[in-house]
């Protein structure tokens, strides 16, 4: 079994990834609480102290609009400590597995955005996970980094549950239709990541697979065409409010987003061999988690 050291295991994708890998690895798991990423020597102390051959990194400052007032804390968390995280890697030969962003990308045009393409972030928060994707690269370190979209899971803060809430408080709702994109879950970010791992651990001293890597669920809507699903998956335990399209420059943000969100993920399937879920039915999956037996 690879030693795995997992951090960021008290966010969405963390608890995913906390909850099945213990059976499949020597894990250690650090929540934000147990390891601040501010801290570059506490960050270098617990790699050290854990001697992984695989760093799992699912931490990262991800307040889209916070970020344009926080940005040197945005730094230091989705940029410096990935930096450091990877010098550690890098000095032990290691690998280390890392998520970025959709958000990396200016969002023109309607084609899906493939590795090789030009990027060109709109906002801190992708200006910051860009970084750290270019600080993990300058290291040399032996890296899978999975650019995924529009995450969201049973547990944490995300989309689908403010969805559910706003869906309970209101009668009608507006929401962007012109930012396009694939819903991903954590659950099917899991499943890949364990593939990954799998390879990973396997591959001795090759470096083959060592790169960036688009990775998000199949097919493509709108936030208001997730929202919609949303409504729909959950119809039999809440009234489904009206659900209205409204363009970007309706619903001003501190941040600005992406139109075109659609990234290629040929090149993970090739090289793992692994095609994630239509987003659909991977919204299915996670409402019957959290839907009450009788409706699943
Ligand atoms: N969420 C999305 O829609 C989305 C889209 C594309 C890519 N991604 C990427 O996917 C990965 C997983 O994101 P997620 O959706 O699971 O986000 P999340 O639920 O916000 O989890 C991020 C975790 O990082 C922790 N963290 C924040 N600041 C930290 C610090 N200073 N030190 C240590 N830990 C810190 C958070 O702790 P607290 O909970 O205590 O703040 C949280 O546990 C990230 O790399 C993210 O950039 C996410």
């Amino acid at each position: 079994m690879p030693r795995v050291l997992l951090l960021g295991a008290g966010g969405q994708l963390g608890m995913q990834l906390a909850r099945t890998l213990a059976a499949e690895v020597e894990l250690t798991a650090l929540t934000r609480a147990e390891l601040d990423f501010t801290d570059a020597d506490a960050l270098r102390s617990a790699i050290r102290l854990a001697k992984p051959e695989i760093v799992i990194n699912a931490a990262a400052y991800t307040a889209v609009d916070k970020a344009e007032s926080e940005p040197e804390l945005a730094r230091l968390v989705n940029a410096v400590a990935p930096a450091v995280i990877a010098t550690e890697v890098a000095r032990t030969n290691g690998w280390l597995i890392h998520y970025s962003t959709d958000y990396v990308f200016d969002g023109s045009g309607t084609k899906p955005w493939v590795e090789t393409d030009p990027t060109g972030p709109l906002s801190v928060y992708g200006h910051t996970k860009l970084d750290g994707e270019l600080g993990i690269a300058a290291s040399g370190c032996r890296r899978v980094i999975l650019r995924t979209s529009w995450v969201y899971a049973a547990e944490g803060r995300n989309f689908l549950h403010t969805m559910l809430r706003l869906g309970r408080e209101r009668e009608q709702l507006k929401i962007v239709d012109d930012q396009i994109g694939a819903p991903t879950s954590a659950e099917a970010i899991t499943e890949a990541t364990h593939i990954v791992l799998r390879q990973l651990a396997d591959c001795g001293e090759d470096a083959a697979a060592s790169g960036t890597y688009h990775l998000t669920c199949v097919g493509e809507t709108s936030w208001c065409g997730f929202a919609r699903a949303i409504f729909a998956a959950f119809a039999v335990q809440q009234k489904a409010p009206e659900v209205l399209p409204i363009p970007t420059e309706a619903y001003p943000t501190p941040a600005r987003r992406p139109r075109n969100s659609r990234l290629n993920c040929d090149k993970f399937a090739g090289q793992f061999g692994f095609r994630m879920p239509q987003w659909e039915d991977a919204l299915n999956k996670v409402a019957k988690v959290l839907l009450p037996p009788e409706h699943r």
